[in-house]
């Protein structure tokens, strides 16, 4: 039986994904990054080219991984898009493709992943909501709604999977200082004002950073973290529990 952790990231290229990468990869994890647009995977990561809404890519590139290393211990459930307006604006296109990305995306890497786990002494799931699940974010139905629905999964697959050992639970974040956030901001007229304007509603005065996220994924991963699943863990700075100056 391995005694070195092996993990599978999606998304895991850019952004919140590559920082849990570059975490496990420091804590002497064995990772697999899968990622639609892999160019920029860290190097000592095994790195698959997987869109998380093919199943038979899935289900192969998981196959490949599982065969390799004799089984699976972690899933970080990371990958995600999003689109921008309210339901007034949002198309059934946009619908479908958000939700096939960020919920059945999820879903089918657990499907495929979990039969893996069999042999695991500590299987893990970590799925990426975000605080828009809990809190009303203006113009961002689509991706809310996506991301309140992996909230609840992530309870019943906690419910589903408890009698076989499996622990899942996910991780809420807030701004945080990504490419696709740098891509938000920089679509303002004024990019700069942009970026102080999301600093300064944060309590702690800064964004969110990929390492403040990929730390609670670790602990989340972590053998020792054993008797919490269907959890949902903040990450935002304070932004949705804190009132100051009231
Ligand atoms: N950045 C934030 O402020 C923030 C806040 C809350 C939640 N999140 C969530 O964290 C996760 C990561 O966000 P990020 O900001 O690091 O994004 P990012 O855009 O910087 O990186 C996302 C990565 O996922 C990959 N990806 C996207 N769709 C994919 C697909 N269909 N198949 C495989 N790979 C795919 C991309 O190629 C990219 O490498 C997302 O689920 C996002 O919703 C982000």
């Amino acid at each position: 039986m391995s005694t070195t952790r092996r993990v599978i990231v999606t998304g895991g290229a850019a952004g919140i994904g590559a920082a849990v990468v570059a975490r496990l990869l420091d804590a002497g994890t064995r990772v697999a990054v899968f990622d639609r647009d892999p160019g920029e995977a860290h190097v000592d990561a095994r790195t698959y080219a997987v869109d998380i809404r093919d199943s038979a890519a899935v289900e192969a590139a998981v196959s490949a991984v599982a065969s390799e290393w004799g089984g699976i211990d972690g899933l970080v459930n990371n990958a995600g898009v999003g689109t921008r307006g309210s339901v007034m604006d949002a198309t059934d296109d946009d619908w479908l493709t958000v939700l096939d990305t960020n919920v059945i995306g999820t879903a089918r890497m657990s499907r495929a992943v979990i039969p893996h786990m069999a042999s695991s002494v500590a299987p893990r799931i970590v799925n990426m909501s975000s605080v828009s699940a809990v809190t009303g974010v203006q113009g961002r139905a689509v991706y809310s709604a996506s991301k309140g629905a992996i909230q609840a999964l992530t309870r019943a697959m906690a419910a589903d999977h408890v009698a076989a050992g499996i622990l899942v639970n996910c991780v809420l974040p807030g701004t945080t200082e990504t490419s696709w956030v740098r891509r938000l901001i920089d679509a303002e007229p004024d990019p700069v004002a942009a970026h102080e304007a999301f600093a300064s509603r944060q309590p702690t005065g800064r964004l969110v950073t990929p390492e403040d996220v990929a730390a609670t994924v670790a602990l989340l991963l972590d053998p020792a973290f054993t008797s919490v699943t269907g959890e949902s863990f903040v990450v935002d700075g304070g932004m949705s529990a804190l009132r100051l100056g009231v």
